[in-house]
């Protein structure tokens, strides 16, 4: 439990990345931390996109800095992005459910998931939210009507010291029945 515990406490928002590659087996591990998720139905409604060659990398990036939000993106270097696929589910709850009734929480998990994989092998993630999904998605050849379910900024830490979580207090967040 302590390993657990520290792994999810030392996992944070990297915003200052090195200037240092990262190796592909290790962002394959992360697709296969992903891929071990639980998803409704075992549907697995995901794809991902590792983005590790520089150039494309560096083209991404452009359009991940809109507004003049996370200029730090220049030093990222790799991307996961995180696609939603068509689920399946199982009958009975085909009948009741809308196909993609789970697929948001699903691709959490796995996005999660990466980022927890990269920390363990000692890289640093940011999620982005604030993208130009079109413009990503035609460097990448991702069909243009295919919806995100994150875009993952990862490198090594420039800076490997762990900041305060900044969270609600607990009391505030759960309650025990
Ligand atoms: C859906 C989502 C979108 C996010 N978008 C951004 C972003 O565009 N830029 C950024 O620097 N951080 C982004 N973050 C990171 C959050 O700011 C961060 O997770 C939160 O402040 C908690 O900090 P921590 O991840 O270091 O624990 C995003 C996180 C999530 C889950």
């Amino acid at each position: 439990m302590s390993d657990f515990m520290d792994l999810f406490g030392r996992r944070q928002s990297c915003r200052k990345f090195a200037d240092r590659p990262v190796e592909h087996e290790k962002l394959a591990r992360c697709i296969e931390a992903a891929c071990l998720s639980p998803s409704g139905c075992n549907a697995q409604p995901w794809s991902f996109v590792v983005v590790e060659n520089p150039q494309t990398v560096a083209e991404v990036a452009v359009h991940a800095q809109q507004l003049n939000f996370n200029k730090f993106l220049s030093k990222s270097k790799a991307f996961i992005v995180v696609l939603e696929e068509h689920a399946v589910l199982a009958p009975a709850v085909r009948r009741i459910l809308d196909s993609q009734y789970f697929a948001k929480g699903d691709l959490g998990a796995a996005t999660f998931a990466i980022c927890l994989a990269a920390e363990a092998q000692g890289l640093g993630s940011c999620i982005i939210g604030i993208y130009d999904r079109e413009k990503i998605a035609e460097i990448l050849g991702i069909p243009i009507e295919k919806q995100f379910g994150a875009l993952i900024a990862i490198g090594y830490p420039a800076n490997p010291k762990v900041r305060k979580k900044i969270r609600k207090p607990l009391e505030e967040t759960a309650r025990y029945a």
